[in-house]
């Protein structure tokens, strides 16, 4: 798989970052934001959305995802998730992402110092995974 061009990444990046502003997380105060391209040249944005009710709580990777498929857009190229220290991805949304496509570029960005940006992919992630 060809990796997307560092236009994409910066475009891709500053879409996550940007979702991460409204990011709804008044219980754990932790801000995520995350945003797909996909295949169309689209770029789909999400952010975590907390609930008081804990476990309907929905990470921005998944609502970024979700977005995308809603919109019809089914062939994702990469994902990037912006958070203050560059966390990777929770088990669940590398689960999700692995129901959308085989591989998948993942870039992730810290909030506090967004010229760093760690690229890895799904298969780094979540290797010998369930389909
Ligand atoms: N969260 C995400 O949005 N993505 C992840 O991959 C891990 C966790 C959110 C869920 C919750 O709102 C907050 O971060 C703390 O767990």
């Amino acid at each position: 798989m060809t990796g997307i061009t560092t236009e994409q990444q910066q475009r891709l990046a500053a879409a996550a970052l940007d979702s991460r502003h409204r990011a709804y997380a008044p219980y754990s105060n932790f801000f995520v934001g995350a945003a797909v391209l996909t295949e169309q040249g689209a770029i789909f944005e999400g952010c975590n959305i907390e609930n008081a009710s804990f476990g309907l709580t929905i990470c921005a990777e998944r609502a970024a995802i979700f977005a995308a498929i809603a919109a019809g857009d089914q062939q994702l190229m990469a994902l990037a998730v912006a958070t203050d220290g560059g966390y990777s991805p929770c088990g669940a949304c590398r689960q999700v992402m692995a129901e959308f496509c085989d591989d998948l570029q993942v870039l992730l960005v810290d909030s506090a110092d967004s010229s760093r940006i760690v690229q890895t992919r799904l298969d780094e992630l979540l290797p010998l995974r369930f389909s």
